[in-house]
């Protein structure tokens, strides 16, 4: 039986929603699901569970009963096959030899070692290959990879809770709390999949934060946090005190200080012998700060970095006419407060836009409501 588009349609949705399940698991690798479909219906699946863990299309061939069931089946993968030996063996070579009749590829996998070559061995080897089913969603998907293999550069997601009249703190400059528990959940579940939370020394004054993933019931083996992320404070002026939170952990948790040449030499040094780790930037010019610090953690393979910080750091990095946003997806929580007041801050400061066609756009990702509390997804749109 030949598939038409919208079975393919069909089980390449399916596996894009395997794919998702190695989310905060696999980077800096993609997220890969596979589904193996044979005479209209599949007969086998899986994904890329964890980096270094076996690739979606052979989790997908080893699940089989028997490995002959293969032979001339579809098998859809949301990533192109890899053709070069990484961490496991490359995927085309095991598809290839499990005998598949057909593969269908939502997207080519820019990567340098594979960047078509896998599509090309599966082609030399006879298979009809089918690329760009549901390419959109398997981009979206894979955004953070995409940008970081394109770029050197992780994906920034920036997060802060707002009042429903869009205030981060109040005239006095209270904060804690605008959104309610599970809001607050949701957020730890995000700092236990992302590869760093990085804040200005505003927030680390203000609010002494731990900056860790606290989640609710972490003994679970399902709630365990996927990875630890770094704790990563912009220093331009300031240092963390010896006796915050952030230092006094930084020998359990780890904790890095992006430092301008304006920051106190010996002072760092004492912070660095007690656990942090110092990064030393050559610039104290805001933007410029911003951009050395997202370089650097590029450089350290990261593929996600959370942006807990307030309105400076996050103007900052919002740029303005000269200089593009450098955030590429935004969490704002809007709990049900009202907190008014003239001089009570919004979530974004730095120099803004004069002109509404110069502010950056957003496209709305997706809504969600956590009691009084909605939390709003949007990505910038680059288009
Ligand atoms: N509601 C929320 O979601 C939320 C989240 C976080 C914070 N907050 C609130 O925000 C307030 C703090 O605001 P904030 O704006 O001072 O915090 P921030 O953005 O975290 O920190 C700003 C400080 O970071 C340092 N910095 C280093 N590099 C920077 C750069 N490239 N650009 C900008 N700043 C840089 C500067 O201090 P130095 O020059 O001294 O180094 C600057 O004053 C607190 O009330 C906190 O509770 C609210």
């Amino acid at each position: 039986m030949v598939e038409t588009y919208d079975q393919d349609e069909h089980w390449m949705s399916l596996a894009l929603q395997l794919a998702a399940g190695g989310r905060g698991r696999v980077e800096p690798n993609p997220m890969v699901g596979c589904v193996l479909t044979k005479n209209g219906s599949g007969i086998a699946s899986g994904y890329h569970r964890e980096f270094g863990g076996r690739h979606a299309e052979v989790e997908a061939l080893l699940s089989m009963v028997s490995p002959l069931d293969a032979k001339g089946a579809t098998a859809y993968v949301t990533l192109e096959p890899c053709c070069h030996h990484g961490k496991t063996p490359p995927c085309s070579d095991a598809l290839i030899r499990a005998g598949v009749a057909r593969v269908v590829v939502a997207m080519r996998d820019p990567y340098p070692q594979v960047d078509g070559g896998g599509i090309r061995q599966l082609q030399d080897a006879g298979i009809d290959v089918t690329v760009g089913v549901l390419q959109h969603d398997a981009q979206a998907l894979n955004a953070p990879y995409l940008k970081r293999v394109s770029t050197g550069v992780p994906w920034v997601i920036a997060k802060w809770a707002m009042t429903a009249d869009g205030r981060i703190a109040t005239v006095a400059g209270q904060s804690q709390w605008i959104s309610g528990t599970a809001s607050r959940q949701q957020v730890h579940q995000l700092r236990a999949r992302v590869d760093a939370i990085v804040v200005g020394m505003g927030t680390v004054v203000a609010d002494d934060p731990m900056l860790n993933a606290r989640l609710a019931d972490s003994e679970s083996e399902e709630v365990r946090p996927a990875r630890v992320a770094k704790r990563v404070v912009l220093c331009r002026q300031r240092l963390p005190a010896a006796d915050s939170k952030l230092i006094l952990t930084a020998s359990d948790l780890p904790t890095w200080l992006m430092a301008s040449p304006l920051v106190d030499a010996a002072e760092l040094r004492r912070l660095e012998e007690r656990g942090a780790v110092v990064f030393e930037l050559t610039t104290d010019d805001r933007r410029e700060m911003v951009r050395q610090s997202l370089q650097r953690l590029g450089e350290h393979s990261m593929t996600n970095v959370m942006v807990e910080a307030g309105p400076e750091l996050l103007g900052s990095l919002m740029g303005d006419q000269q200089h593009p946003c450098l955030i590429d997806e935004f969490h704002v929580y809007v709990g049900g407060l009202l907190f008014g007041g003239k001089s009570a801050p919004g979530p974004v400061a730095g120099s803004g836009v004069g002109a509404i066609e110069l502010a950056p756009k957003l496209k709305l990702h997706r809504v969600d409501q956590f009691d009084d509390d909605v939390r709003m997804i949007y990505r910038l749109n680059r288009s």
